[in-house]
């Protein structure tokens, strides 16, 4: 096993750098400040909330995981973001309706503090919204370079040391990627042509990792998971994550799907359709935006279920996923699945799941635990696609010769186990030898 890294100790300030301020980002920043404030519980984070067992069983010894590795501490955070409207933190919370007037007020003054910065955008890219906060600039580079300078000047105002940045902007269309994708000469020739085939959420991955900052892409497109950022990540040996945080009806399948194929019951067919409306709702009622969300959720089954593997189980089901854009409900997201599964002698049995779930909500603390844990990994010298953080994505980044693991559990364990070997403790693998002399 590789030998654990140098763990560099925390100092000085985090900056949390994010594209969008929309539900997600206003729901996130709201949330630490409350907590910061003594105001609230950080319910749903690891980093805050989750322990870790050290040794045997026996040894009764479970730390907090904030305890046990070295994490960025929340007063020692500072928010940065971009948009594409200029509002505050605090208007753009109030137009997303996810928390509550009374709630907000409690943070109201230091939302109003967060301004975003102008937004590198593309109407091509992201349908059914338009801003004014946006930059020009005479090529791709031109913008790149504009986003390289507010990420210093970031640092110098804010007094921060280090940043990370995870994507929270609006779902960009599908586009498969192309030869400019391939290579980082070939990238960086694209982006001083301006290629039509580089999206502004490649743009902002590209000038992160230029600026050495971390990079974790919340939404299904692209952004930094094509071959030239793999490669810009690794020449900067800078930690990269994706794809797509991982809320709501694919949460549930990570969780029930590795249930049945553990109890080997076969599969007919997997039914999920969900109301929601919110801005990214409406975004995502555009066939293109629906596209990438609908390739990183159909993914998830095929590799949970290995039907390569088992055939005769799930060698023939169907799977099907729709989003369907309803105002009413804004960010209160109502999801239905329908399940067919089979049991003993091919008998048919049905689950029917009705989930009134809060996107942001779930979303909040996937974006605070990404940012503590992607600044950990660089001060472990972690460098490229961190697999062990697809605990929190749909669809996870991986080496291009693998294939990505879906199954939440097993997700969590290769999480854990990393943190141990970090801290350069043994890893569990429960198989519970010391009982068998
Ligand atoms: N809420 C969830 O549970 C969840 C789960 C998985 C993924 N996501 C993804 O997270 C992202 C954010 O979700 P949300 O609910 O906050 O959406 P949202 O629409 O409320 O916020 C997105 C924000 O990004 C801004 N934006 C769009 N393009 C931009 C650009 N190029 N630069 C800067 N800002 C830009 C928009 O103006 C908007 O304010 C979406 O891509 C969504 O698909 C959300």
């Amino acid at each position: 096993m590789k030998t654990p890294p140098d763990l560099r100790p925390v100092s000085g300030r985090l900056g949390i750098l994010l594209p969008g301020l929309g539900a997600v980002a206003t729901t996130f920043i709201a949330g630490v400040e409350m907590i910061r404030r003594g105001l609230a519980e950080p319910v749903g984070s690891l980093t805050q909330m989750g322990t870790i067992r050290v040794g045997k069983r026996t040894d009764a010894t479970s730390p907090r995981i904030g305890d046990f590795v070295p994490l960025a501490p929340l007063a020692s955070v500072e928010f940065g973001a971009w948009d594409i409207f200029p509002d505050s933190a605090y208007t753009a919370a109030s137009k997303a309706g996810v928390l509550s007037k009374e709630h907000l007020a409690l943070v109201k003054d230091f939302l109003e503090g967060i301004h975003p910065m102008k937004a590198v955008f593309d109407p091509g890219y992201v349908k059914r919204i338009d801003g004014v906060n946006v930059k020009t600039g005479t090529s791709k580079m031109h913008l790149a370079e504009q986003l390289m300078e507010d990420i210093a000047r970031f640092k110098v105002e804010r007094g921060v040391d280090r940043c990370v940045a995870v994507w929270c902007g609006s779902t960009e269309t599908w586009r498969a990627p192309t030869a400019v994708h391939e290579t980082l000469e070939a990238f960086e020739q694209g982006l001083r042509d301006s290629s039509d085939d580089i999206a502004p959420s490649a743009i902002y991955a590209y000038a992160c990792l230029r600026s050495g900052v971390p990079y974790a892409n919340g939404a299904p497109n692209l952004s930094v998971d094509f071959p030239a950022l793999h490669e810009l990540a690794r020449r900067e040996s800078v930690p990269i994550a994706g794809k797509d945080f991982k809320t709501g009806q694919t949460l549930m399948k990570t969780i029930l799907a590795p249930g049945f194929k553990a109890r080997l019951l076969g599969l007919d067919g997997w039914y999920s359709t969900n109301i929601l409306g919110n801005r990214d709702g409406e975004v995502l009622d555009d066939p293109e935006s629906f596209k990438s969300k609908e390739v990183s959720k159909l993914g998830v089954l095929e590799h949970i279920f290995q039907p390569h593997l088992y055939p005769k189980l799930y060698g023939n089901y169907s799977h099907v996923v729709r989003i369907n854009y309803y105002p009413p409900r804004g960010d209160n997201k109502e999801g239905w699945d329908n399940i067919d599964i089979f049991g003993w002698l091919n008998y048919p049995m049905q689950i029917k799941i009705d989930f009134l779930c809060r996107d942001s909500i779930l979303a909040a603390p996937i974006v605070l635990d990404l940012a503590l844990f992607l600044d950990l990994a660089q001060r472990a010298g972690m460098s490229g696609v961190q697999e062990w953080l697809s605990f929190y994505f749909k669809s996870p980044m991986t080496a291009p010769e693998l294939y990505p693991e879906h199954d939440l559990f097993i997700q969590l364990m290769k999480l854990k186990n990393t943190l141990r070997w970090m801290r350069g403790v043994e890893l569990i693998t429960h198989l519970g030898l010391e009982y068998y002399d």
